[in-house]
């Protein structure tokens, strides 16, 4: 499903180039739940956005259902997206002058369901996460982070995606809601046949999933089946 040949990816900085990824390969196949575990710049969120097409790599392909994205336009990057993926941002990215309710719904606007469905998804969605219905209706600054975040999945949920990207997506939740969404994730993943890759630093869900990768220095330490 996803096949991630010898990736570079390199930034420019005032002081030179900084080399986020050095020469990464693997392949995950559909349905798999993967986790990516390693020390704080390491390179994991920047990983997640090439699979997300967020970014590009410098060199190197990545192969989605025959695809490659790295060599996209930018229209085909945003059809990609939209079709294909569900991302969980490390700091959510949620619109603030948007309700928790709103939010979710927009996503469902851009992927294409009928205004008078998506109300009843939105809440589906955001009771799955554990959000109440007085809750749904605030907007993110006056929810709490772990709540926020929460939110930040459902919408990642929202149009049933093919593959979920998940930066930290327990992070900031207590150990019972964090387990509460990895049982969701994996429900997917076991159910719906969705293909999850989550960053997490929590080793008692890195423990749990199909695959663990470990990033060291931008490069791919161990790869455990
Ligand atoms: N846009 C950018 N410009 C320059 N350097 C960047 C950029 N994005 C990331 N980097 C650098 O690339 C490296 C990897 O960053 P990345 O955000 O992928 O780490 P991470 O593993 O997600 O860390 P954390 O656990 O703290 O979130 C770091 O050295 C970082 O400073
Ligand atoms: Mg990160």
């Amino acid at each position: 499903m996803l096949q991630v040949t010898n990736i570079e990816k390199s930034f420019a900085a005032s002081h030179g180039n900084v080399t986020a990824l050095h020469d990464i390969s693997f392949t995950i196949d559909s349905g798999q739940f993967v986790s990516i575990v390693g020390k704080s710049g390491s390179g994991k969120s920047t990983l997640l956005s090439l699979l997300g097409a967020l970014d590009t790599p410098t060199s190197g392909s990545i192969v989605v259902d025959d695809v490659d994205i790295a060599k996209l336009s930018a229209d085909q990057q945003t059809t990609y997206r939209a079709e294909k993926i569900g991302f969980v941002f490390q700091h959510y990215n949620l619109i603030p002058n948007l309700s928790a309710l709103e939010n979710v719904m927009l996503a469902l606007e851009y992927g294409g369901m009928p205004g008078r469905e998506r109300l009843e998804r939105a809440v589906e969605l955001l009771h799955e996460v554990g959000l109440e219905s007085e809750e749904q209706l605030r907007r993110p600054a006056r929810l709490s982070g772990g709540q926020q975040q929460r939110v930040a999945i459902a919408r990642a949920l929202a149009n049933r995606p093919s593959l979920i990207l998940a930066d930290e997506p327990t992070g900031n939740l207590d150990s019972e809601t964090g387990k509460t969404i990895f049982d969701l994730l994996h429900k997917l993943s076991r159910d719906e046949h969705t293909t999850i890759v989550v960053v997490t630093h929590d080793l008692s869900i890195a423990g749990k999933t199909d695959r663990t990768f470990t990033l060291k220095d931008g490069t791919l330490a161990t790869l455990k089946r």
